[in-house]
């Protein structure tokens, strides 16, 4: 994969997917008082990312590339790591899963700053870069 676009939107797939795995660990893992509430908030926020997966990776194969689709291939790419599996309370894991959105919105936007990606994958990241700053906010607005 030599091409800068397919390159980055490759990290961005991968990143987006590790996150969706996290999601739904957290969602189906979340305790508290908050429980309903913060098990709806993630399910919202996995289906999204569900979506976000499917587009990137079609826009890699609109390219002509072959989008990264295993596992092995997603952890290899990705920088967000999984949850590893200590227990945590509720506001460790959505504080988590919010400083997960930020740093990945921070390093799509970087991406986006370097100037060596087409306008269109340009505009794929800035989208990105808008829903996690958007779920980053919501998570971290959770906490009291
Ligand atoms: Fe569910």
């Amino acid at each position: 994969m030599s091409n800068p676009n397919t390159k980055a939107l490759a990290v961005a797939l991968s990143n987006t997917f590790v996150l969706y795995v996290k999601t739904l660990n957290y969602h189906w893992h979340i305790k508290g008082e908050n429980f309903y509430e913060n098990h709806l908030l993630l399910e919202n926020h996995y289906n999204e990312l569900a979506e976000s997966i499917d587009s990137i990776a079609e826009r890699i194969v609109i390219y002509g590339e072959k989008a990264p689709a295993t596992m092995a291939e997603f952890l290899k790419l990705a920088t967000i790591k999984e949850a590893d599996d200590s227990k945590k309370d509720a506001t460790t894991m959505i504080m988590e899963l919010a400083e997960d959105r930020k740093n990945l919105a921070d390093k799509m936007l970087a991406e986006i700053e370097s100037k060596t990606l087409d306008p269109i994958t340009e505009d794929v990241l800035l989208q990105q870069v808008q829903s996690h700053t958007k779920a980053a906010w919501m998570l971290k607005s959770c906490k009291k």
